[in-house]
C-alpha cells in the first residue's frame, strides 16, 4: 500500500531536498511511468502480475551521493528498502514482498559505470551495471585480453548477482565472480559508505556471496580480470532419442566433466520431448585450439560423438555473446534482450554419480512435462580448489555438480501456474535421494522460497528464534558458514532495515 500524501510530500522534500529528482510514486495506470519504471526491469513475469504488491515510490539515483541519501529519506520515512540491480531474482525479492509492509524501491540501473585498468587487470564498476555492460567494457578495454568470471546470461545484475556467488564459464578455472572480488564500496543502513579497509572482515566476507538484500546497499565492486586466450573453442551439440541411451550418455558426463582440464566447461541440459523420447544438449567452452579441444573430448568422452565441425574457434568475448545466447558483441549492453517469461525454480548438488537407474527415471519423469527442463553445470578445477570457508558459498571440493529444475510458461498459460509448480516440487522430491543431504543443499542466486521464509511481523523484529527458523534455508545456501552470516549481520545492520523473505536475520542484543 502506498504511503498517504503528507507522508509522499515529506518524502518528496527530502529526497528533492538531496537533488534526487528521479522518482515516481505508485500509480495504478498500466501506462504510467511508475508502471514502466517498475516492471522493465522484472525478469520472472510470475512477479509482475496485479495482484503483486507494489512498491510506494521507486527512485533511480544517480550518483553514489543519491543513493546514499535515498537511503537515508527511505529510513526517515519508516519506510521498507528494496534494492533492484538487474531485477533477475527468481523470487522477486528485489521489487516485492510479501508482509504488505510500505516500502521504497531503489533501482540501480543508472549506476552502471564500469572502469577497467588493463595495466593492473583491474575494474571497478557500479553495482548497477550488468554482467554484458560488465564483459563489454572488459574485452573492449583490454584488447580482448583480459575477461571476467560470472554468469553467462548478460542482463543479471552485478548487485544481486555477485552478492550470491555467480558461476559461469570460466569458474572451473578461476571460481566465482565473488572470488574475483578485491575491494566494494559499501553503503551500511545509516549511510555510512565503507570500503575494504573500514569495514569489518566478517561484513566484507558476507558482502561476496552471503546473499543479496541482507546487508545494506552494494554501491560499486572492484574486481581481478583474469587473461583470456585470443582464441577459444565454442560448441554445441544436442542427441534426442530413447531415454535409455540418453541416460548412458548422461551417466558417462557425470564423471567426465567434473574432471576435464580446468579450462573446460561442458555443462549439460536435459528435457522431454513429445513423442516420450529425451532430448540432451551440451554447451562447451574450451579456453584453447579446437584441435586440442578434439583430442581431450575423443579421448575421454567418445559417446558424445563430437565432430571437427561442431567446433569453432573465436575470440573470448564472442563466446559470451554465444553463451548468453546474443547475436552481436553490442548486445552485450542492451539491458533488454533477455526474453521473459513466467518460470520457477529450484536447485541441488550431486556428490555421488547418479545411477543409470536413477537418471532413468528422472527422464521418464521429465518427457512428460515439455515445459521443464534441467540444467546441470560442472564443478571440480578452481571451484574444488578454493576452500569451502573462504567464503560464503560453501559448495566446493566433493561437489560433482549442480543441478537447475526450472520449469516455464507464458501468460496465456497463467492459469496452469499452480500445476506447473507443483510439478517441479514433485519432480524435486523424486532427486532428493539422489543428491546432496543433511542438508539437502541449494545455490542462493537460484533462490527458493519452498526452503522457507522468515515470518516477521514488523520485520525490523529479529529473535533468537527468528536466527534458528532461518536455518532452513541458511543451512541449504550456506552450510557450515551460516553462523558466521549472522555474526555479520548482527555487526552491520543489528536492526534489521535491510530484510526481505530468506534474509539472514540478526541475533537480538
Ligand atoms: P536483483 O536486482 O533482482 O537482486 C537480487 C537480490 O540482490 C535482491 O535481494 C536485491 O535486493 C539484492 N541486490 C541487488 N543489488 C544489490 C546491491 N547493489 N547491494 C545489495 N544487494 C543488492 N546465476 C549464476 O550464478 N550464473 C548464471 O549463469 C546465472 N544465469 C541467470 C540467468 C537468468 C535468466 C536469471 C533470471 C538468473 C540467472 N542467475 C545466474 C541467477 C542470478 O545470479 C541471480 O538471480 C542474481 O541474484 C541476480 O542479480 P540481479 O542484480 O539481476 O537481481
Amino acid at each position: 500500500s502506498a504511503p498517504d500524501s503528507t507522508s509522499n510530500t515529506l518524502l518528496s522534500s527530502c529526497l528533492l531536498s538531496k537533488g534526487i529528482k528521479n522518482f515516481s510514486y505508485q500509480s495504478n495506470s498500466p501506462s504510467s511511468p511508475f508502471n514502466k519504471q517498475l516492471t522493465f526491469s522484472i525478469q520472472n513475469l510470475r512477479y509482475s502480475l496485479p495482484s503483486t504488491p507494489k512498491p510506494a515510490i521507486i527512485i533511480f539515483p544517480l550518483s553514489k551521493y543519491q543513493l546514499q541519501q535515498a537511503i537515508l529519506c527511505l529510513r526517515q520515512r519508516s519506510l521498507t528498502i528494496r534494492v533492484r540491480s538487474g531485477g533477475h531474482s527468481y523470487e522477486g525479492l528485489s521489487y516485492t514482498t510479501s508482509y504488505r509492509t510500505p516500502f521504497g524501491l531503489i533501482d540501480l540501473s543508472n549506476l552502471n559505470l564500469v572502469q577497467v585498468d588493463p595495466t593492473s587487470a583491474t575494474a571497478w564498476f557500479e553495482s548497477g551495471a550488468t554482467l554484458g555492460e560488465i564483459y563489454y567494457n572488459v574485452a573492449a578495454k583490454s584488447n580482448g585480453t583480459l575477461g571476467f568470471t560470472a554468469g553467462s546470461c548478460a542482463t543479471v545484475g552485478s548487485g544481486g548477482h555477485i552478492s550470491g556467488g555467480g558461476f559461469g564459464l570460466l569458474s572451473r578455472k578461476y571460481g566465482l565472480a565473488a572470488d574475483n572480488i578485491l575491494d566494494v564500496i559499501f553503503i551500511d543502513p545509516n549511510g555510512r559508505i565503507l570500503n575494504r579497509s573500514m569495514m569489518d572482515e566478517d561484513v566484507f566476507w558476507a558482502l561476496r556471496g552471503g546473499g543479496g538484500g541482507s546487508w545494506g546497499v552494494v554501491y560499486a565492486w572492484k574486481l581481478q580480470l583474469v587473461p583470456v586466450p585470443n582464441r577459444v573453442t565454442w560448441f554445441t551439440i544436442s542427441h534426442s532419442g530413447p531415454i535409455k541411451l540418453l541416460a548412458n550418455l548422461v551417466h558417462k558426463w557425470q564423471f567426465v566433466a567434473p574432471n576435464l582440464p580446468k579450462e573446460f566447461y561442458l555443462s549439460t541440459d536435459i528435457s522431454g520431448s513429445e513423442d516420450g523420447n529425451g532430448s540432451v544438449s551440451f554447451t562447451g567452452l574450451y579456453l584453447g585450439s579446437k584441435w586440442s579441444a578434439f583430442s581431450i573430448l575423443t579421448d575421454r568422452y567418445p559417446e558424445l560423438m563430437i565432430s571437427e565441425s561442431n567446433l569453432e574457434e573465436m575470440s573470448w568475448i564472442d563466446s559470451v555473446v554465444q553463451a548468453a545466447g546474443l547475436n552481436s558483441v553490442s548486445d552485450l549492453r542492451n539491458r533488454s534482450t533477455n526474453s521473459k517469461n513466467f518460470f520457477k525454480a529450484k536447485s541441488d548438488y550431486v556428490q555421488t554419480p547418479i545411477s543409470k537407474e536413477g537418471l532413468i527415471g528422472a527422464m521418464k519423469i521429465l518427457a512428460k512435462e515439455p515445459s521443464a527442463y534441467i540444467i546441470c553445470d560442472p564443478y571440480g578445477g578452481a571451484m574444488a580448489r578454493i576452500g569451502s570457508k573462504d567464503l560464503p558459498f560453501p559448495h566446493r571440493a566433493g561437489n560433482l555438480f549442480s543441478i537447475q529444475y526450472l520449469i516455464d510458461w507464458t501468460k496465456a498459460e497463467e492459469g496452469m501456474a499452480d500445476r506447473y509448480i507443483a510439478w517441479l516440487r514433485d519432480f524435486y522430491a523424486y532427486m532428493g535421494s539422489f543428491v546432496s543431504n543433511n542438508p539437502r543443499a541449494a545455490y542462493v542466486n537460484y533462490l527458493d522460497l519452498d526452503l522457507g521464509t522468515n515470518n516477521w511481523t514488523t520485520s525490523t523484529s529479529s529473535t533468537v528464534d527468528d536466527a534458528k527458523h532461518a536455518r532452513l534455508w541458511g543451512d541449504a545456501y550456506f552450510l557450515w558458514n551460516y553462523d558466521r552470516l549472522v555474526r555479520a549481520k548482527t555487526k552491520i545492520d543489528p536492526e534489521n532495515v535491510f530484510n526481505n523473505e530468506q534474509s539472514i536475520p540478526p541475533l537480538p542484543e
